[in-house]
């Protein structure tokens, strides 16, 4: 089949491959043209994309990025996976969508499978994807990505996959589609249920991390440590699953899809609390963690050293979006200190590149990635942990 992809981040482009990998021709389109041209020299933006894979596909002409929309038209199957952010009151921002299907209305004269991957509240695939693209009576099936970036485990190939959509044949045809790529498919009963699917999955997550961030706090004012309690806790073989605590959370997912469901929540009457508490610890762990690191360091930090060791929001990857690493440096520098921050994989981030370790009064670990050296952290003056490596180190 002939294959279109809009949108080439995270989502697009492990799509893009894991497709052109079984025999499809694909197109990955995107509005960023130094990231096509990139993409069309063979290097990949992503983890667990390699550049040599991606130079094989483009060599036996089953991958191609491009900014032409134009070469939607004629393509089998269309997919979206394009941002869905928050605006600036915490509100869904679907003008990234709104814009691929306008693309997909004003470029696309012949019928296709239209397939929405990007992260939505339910009702997302039928009123503001369907309905927006007319003259064409084309099929239209909703597919959350589940994608973990930088995850070997669990791939595009291996995680179980859901299909909703808005006609039988639709349902067929993106089953047909994913089948070819990916070992289980499930279908459920309407595009709705998949997409409330994925934000629940989400929400899950962001619960349960808010949850654990709170006990940590209590934890340590009770003078016993959060974390052997939770390993305590996760030795029950039922009806437990383990979360760890942290400076908050990152990424485009956690932070951002829980509003989502907050927002039709609110549509239809519905008070979201769990979803606006669990925000609310979560956003203020980075205040939490300085006041710790303040307190660790005699009552001030002024005029000291100190490095974030990690910006990245989780561990062996490079994406810094929502990342609370910049709330902690920014609260540190309101305390008076000077702060530099240390991450090989980000290199470069808001303006500023990463910096050595060694000789800081203090280190704030919030993301440890495996390539780390532990001693230098270790040769710091004080040390606060966010994520539990350290042994022996202050920390939640
Ligand atoms: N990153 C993840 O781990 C993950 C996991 C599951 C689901 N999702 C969801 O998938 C969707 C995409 O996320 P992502 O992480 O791939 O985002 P991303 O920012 O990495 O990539 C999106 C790409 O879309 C491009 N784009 C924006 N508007 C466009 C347009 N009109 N036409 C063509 N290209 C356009 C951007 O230039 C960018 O390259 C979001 O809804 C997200 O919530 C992400």
């Amino acid at each position: 089949m002939r294959i279109a992809i809009i949108g080439q981040g995270y989502v697009g482009l492990t799509i893009a491959v894991g497709a052109a990998g079984s025999g499809h021709s694909v197109v990955g389109i995107d509005v960023n043209v130094s990231l096509v041209d990139q993409l069309n020299s063979g290097k990949s933006h992503i983890e667990g994309i390699n550049d040599s894979e991606l130079v094989g596909f483009i060599a036996a002409g089953s991958y191609v990025a491009s900014s032409d929309p134009s070469v939607l038209d004629g393509c089998n199957v269309i997919v979206i996976a394009v941002p869905t952010p928050l605006d600036a009151d915490r509100n869904p921002d679907l003008s990234y969508v709104h814009a691929a299907s306008d693309l997909i209305s004003q470029h696309v004269k012949s019928p296709a499978l239209i397939v929405n991957e990007s992260t939505s509240y339910p009702g997302t695939l039928r009123k503001e994807i369907s309905a927006r693209i007319t003259g064409v009576e084309h099929l239209y099936a909703s597919s959350p990505e589940r994608v973990d970036p930088g995850n070997t485990e669990w791939g595009t190939k291996n995680t179980p996959r859901l299909i909703g959509g808005l006609t039988p044949e639709a349902v067929a045809k993106a089953v047909q589609f994913y089948g070819s790529f990916c070992d289980n498919i499930i279908e459920v009963s309407s595009p709705e249920v998949a997409e409330a699917a994925k934000i629940f999955e989400n929400t899950f997550r962001q619960v349960n991390i808010a949850l654990v961030n709170e006990f940590a706090q209590i934890a340590d004012a009770l003078g016993i440590s959060g974390r052997e309690v939770l390993d305590a806790a996760a030795t029950k073989p039922y009806g437990f699953m383990s979360f760890n605590p942290g400076p908050g959370v990152g990424g485009h997912c956690i932070p951002v899809d829980p509003s989502y469901l907050a927002h039709v929540a609110n549509e239809v009457g519905v008070p979201a609390t769990f979803i606006k508490r669990a925000n609310e610890v979560n956003l203020a762990m980075p205040a939490y963690v300085v006041k710790r690191v303040v307190a660790g360091s005699g009552g001030s930090i002024k005029g000291k050293k100190v490095v974030v060791v990690g910006v990245s929001y989780k561990s062996n990857v490079a994406d810094t979006r929502e990342t609370p690493a910049a709330a902690v440096i920014d609260l540190l520098r309101e305390k008076g200190a000077t702060v530099s921050w240390h991450d090989e994989l980000v290199g470069t981030w808001r303006g500023e590149t990463s910096s050595s370790i060694a000789s800081s009064d203090i280190a704030v670990v919030v993301t440890k990635h495996d390539s780390v050296d532990l001693d230098a952290i270790k040769a710091c003056g004080y040390v606060f942990d966010c994520t539990g490596y350290l042994a022996g180190a202050d920390g939640i």
